[in-house]
This record gives structure tokens, C-alpha cells and sequence, in this order.
């Protein structure tokens, strides 16, 4: 089995004005400098200049939280790889729920973000996670497979060592309720196999991938436990930097 470093990031969604991006950093970057595992912020745009200001030099890695896939051109809103790279980005969450759910995300969509980001040099955390009835007429395996194999269509397996991997279950984030540490290891285990299946067992061992849905500090280790779980893609714990300090202690 490979040894996989564990990444905490935070997707800080749209929170966090420049004002309360330095609050939160100038707070956090202390009680994290002996962190044992990678931490990254994923900052929304506005957020995003400042935020690499303050993380310079620090254990933190600067993250966004979508990308279009063109280089440029007519799409009014939309922020490219280049616009991010340009800020120090490092890593980028593509497919996350809350854009599959209202904002016309599909499999196809989330394909060409991965890939847009990838070809800019940027690491995109690949989010996929089953519905609240998906998961109750026992679809779960069948959605993450379908996810993964879809976001990961073309993409060559030198670029997996770029590409983090979040198994978020939808009705978990942000409702309290954390899908047992068994049956997220059993379903990240499922994502794993079909890495496998694509690229080849010493691939699916080296990639990581993190668990999200309403983790914290109460439930990090028992998560972090479990043979398949590389870390956390973490919600409302990464906005108070005493709670995302006290998760990321807890990894190890
Ligand atoms: P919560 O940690 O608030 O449940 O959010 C999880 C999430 O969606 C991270 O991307």
C-alpha cells in the first residue's frame, strides 16, 4: 500500500469578505505551523489575492473553489486556470455538490473543469457524493462510480498524482449528520476501485482521497482511522480558526 500524505482543506463556499479572509488566516496560520498533514484554504475569488498574501512562506496552500474549462473568452462571470494560477493557486475543487445541485454541474462539466485545470498546472479536488434518495434506494455505488468514471474520462494517468479526490455524501454537508466512518471508508473504497479499474491497482493506492460532510474535530480521528480516508474537504469547521486548528490536530 502506498503512504498517502493526508490534505484538510477548507472550502470556505461564499463566505469570507478580504476583511474576514485576514481575520481567519492571521488567526489560523499559527495554530497550524506544526500541522502534520497538507492544509489548504480553497478561498472564493474575491478572497483569493489576499488570502496568497497572508499564506506566503506558511504551511497553508492557497485553493479556489471552481474553474471554467476555456482559456479565455465570451463567458461573462466565469474565472479561468490561467486567472487562477496567476494568483498562486494551487488547487482548485471542481464538481462540488452544492454546483451540481444549482448550477447545472454534470459528469461532462466536471470533466472539462479537471481538465482545464490540470492543463494549467492547478490540482483539482474532484467532488462526488450521492443524494440523500440516492443513498436510500441503495444508488451510492452506482452514482460515485458513474462520477468518477465520468470526471475522469481522458484525462492520462501521469496527471493523476495532481488530482485529489472528495467523496462527499450531499446529505451530509453542512446538516450535522457525518455518513458513519465504515460507510465512508466502504464507498471511498468503491471510488478507489475504480481508479483501479482505469488506471491500475498502484494508481487507486496512491491517489487520495478525503471524506466531507459535516467533519470536525469530534470526528477527525475516528474518520482518519480508516484505511481508505486521506483527509477532509471541510465546510463549516474551516471557518473559525480555532474549530479548522483543532480538526487538523486531530489528523495522525
Ligand atoms: P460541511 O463541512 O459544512 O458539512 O461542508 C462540507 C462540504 O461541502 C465541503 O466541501
Amino acid at each position: 500500500m502506498a503512504s498517502r500524505t493526508p490534505i484538510i482543506a477548507g472550502n470556505w463556499k461564499m463566505n469570507n469578505t478580504i476583511k474576514e479572509t485576514k481575520e481567519l488566516l492571521t488567526a489560523l496560520i499559527p495554530l497550524v505551523k506544526d500541522a502534520k498533514c497538507e492544509v489548504a484554504v480553497c478561498a472564493p475569488y474575491t478572497s483569493i489575492a489576499a488570502a496568497a498574501g497572508l499564506i506566503a512562506g506558511t504551511k497553508i496552500k492557497l485553493g479556489a473553489e471552481n474553474v471554467h474549462w476555456a482559456d479565455k473568452g465570451a463567458f461573462t462571470g466565469e474565472i479561468s486556470a490561467d486567472m487562477l494560477k496567476e494568483l498562486g493557486v494551487e488547487y482548485v475543487i471542481v464538481g462540488h455538490s452544492e454546483r451540481r445541485q444549482y448550477f447545472g454541474e454534470t459528469d461532462a462539466t466536471v470533466n472539462k473543469r479537471a481538465k482545464a485545470a490540470l492543463s494549467r498546472g492547478l490540482k483539482p479536488i474532484i467532488c462526488v457524493g450521492e443524494l440523500l434518495g440516492e443513498r436510500e434506494s441503495g444508488a451510492t455505488d452506482d452514482v460515485v462510480i458513474r462520477q468518477t468514471k465520468g470526471a475522469f474520462d481522458g484525462i492520462a494517468a501521469d496527471e493523476l498524482k495532481n488530482i485529489v479526490i472528495a467523496y462527499e455524501p450531499v446529505w451530509a454537508i453542512g446538516t450535522g449528520k457525518t455518513a458513519t466512518a465504515d460507510d465512508a471508508d466502504a464507498t471511498i473504497a468503491v471510488i478507489r476501485g475504480v481508479v483501479g479499474e482505469l488506471y491500475g491497482k498502484d494508481a487507486a493506492d496512491a491517489m487520495r482521497i478525503q471524506y466531507g460532510g459535516s467533519m470536525n474535530a469530534k470526528n477527525v480521528a475516528e474518520l482518519m482511522a480508516k484505511p481508505n480516508i486521506d483527509g477532509g474537504l471541510i465546510g463549516g469547521a474551516s471557518l473559525k480558526a480555532e474549530d479548522f486548528a483543532k480538526l487538523i490536530a486531530g489528523v495522525n
